[in-house]
């Protein structure tokens, strides 16, 4: 069996992690006997010059027909006063709205040896081990109207939420607590907004099915100081859209850096698999990007579109060996550190480990 990947390498490091990410998947080819067929197709800034839009028809139609579909990074500061549809970030929403991909899984995990790599004290991150369930195709990001009158002044975004949008995403989220420490933490800003009132009130009803999981709820204010004080006292966190993108950057920096991210968007028919870091611009072509990211959510693909779970236990095996025994990417290392590995060599490292 053949299975058909997407490579969508995109703007700024998007490029350098790819491809770091496809040396490993081409190891997991190797040690397991697999043939992963892969394209390369444009998106984000890179594929404005070519066709006049971020989001190629040709790119959405390989996506929608692929067995999987892996994401470097989209933005570019040359478009940030492009119309939308030229913009690198609408490429992205556009995709994850045509695949359906509503729920977007994010595990933040302190990998042994990166105990200090992060500003906060060891004894506190030590053994931090949870997950974002965040809603990805609804909220602030795609509520109509929305509008935006620099002239005047004036601007429009909406916040929308249906019974359905989070009847779903909730159950991915008490699916995956079940398997795991059993505990989903809800967020939400009820004391404020009437679509969190909603929220809380529709993952109660959801709760109620999965009588051995326990659910909190949390605001999301007190969520973001608690991430930063105990991380350790998470497992899953249900956020909506806009606030599951916020938190998710924080807990990169309680694991010891953003480029250890990985993520996967579920729920359609393709799976999307993309690192939580954006592009980078300021650091991109230098190699010295973090690979890390990109490679754990090629292992994400083998486990949730595949169901390779050896493959994807080999994958992360591989980056915790690495990491053990001391590999550092320049964002995980000591200020001035010397010996500090470059993109390809990370990745080289953890691909030659398989
Ligand atoms: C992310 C990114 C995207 C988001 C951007 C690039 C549209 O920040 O995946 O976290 O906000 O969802
Ligand atoms: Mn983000």
């Amino acid at each position: 069996m053949t299975r058909r990947i997407i490579l969508l390498p995109g703007d700024g490091i998007g490029p350098e992690v790819t491809s770091g990410a496809v040396r490993v998947l081409q190891a997991v080819a190797a040690r397991f006997g697999h043939a992963f067929d892969t394209t390369t197709e444009l998106i984000g800034g890179a594929a404005v010059p070519s066709s006049g839009t971020s989001l190629p028809p040709r790119t959405l139609e390989a996506c929608l027909k692929a067995d999987a579909v892996l994401l470097g990074a989209v933005g570019d500061p040359a478009y940030d006063r492009a119309p939308r549809e030229q913009r690198p970030e609408y490429a992205l929403l556009t995709l994850r709205k045509t695949l359906g991909v509503y729920a977007n899984l994010r595990p933040a995990t302190l990998w042994p040896g990166l105990e200090d790599a992060g500003p906060l004290k060891a004894a506190r991150v030590a053994g931090t081990d949870l997950c974002f369930v965040r809603e990805l195709t609804g909220g602030l990001y795609f509520g109509e109207p929305r509008w935006l009158d620099l002239s005047a002044g004036d601007s429009l975004n909406t916040l929308r939420y249906t019974r359905d949008e989070v009847t779903r995403v909730a159950h991915v989220a008490f699916t995956l607590a079940q398997g795991r420490r059993a505990l989903v933490t809800s967020v939400d800003k009820a004391n404020v907004l009437e679509t969190s009132q909603l929220w809380r009130s529709v993952v109660n009803d959801v709760a109620a099915g999965y009588p051995l999981v326990r659910l909190e709820h949390m605001y999301v204010d007190a969520c973001a100081m608690a991430i930063a004080l105990d991380p350790r006292r998470f497992d899953i966190v249900l956020t909506e859209n806009l606030f599951g993108d916020i938190l998710s950057d924080e807990a990169g920096a309680v694991v010891g850096s953003l480029g250890l991210l990985p993520s996967a968007s579920l729920g359609g028919g393709v799976g999307l698999y993309e690192p939580v870091h954006g592009s980078a611009p300021t650091i991109a072509g230098q190699d010295i990007a973090n690979p890390i990211g990109a490679i754990l959510s090629v292992a994400m693909m083998l486990r949730h579109s595949f169901g390779l779970t050896a493959e994807a236990e080999a994958v992360e095996g591989a980056v915790g060996g690495a990491l053990k025994a001391g590999a550092r990417t320049k964002d995980l290392a000591e200020p001035g550190a010397t010996g500090n590995l470059g993109c390809a060599a990370m990745a080289s490292l953890i691909a030659g480990a398989i």
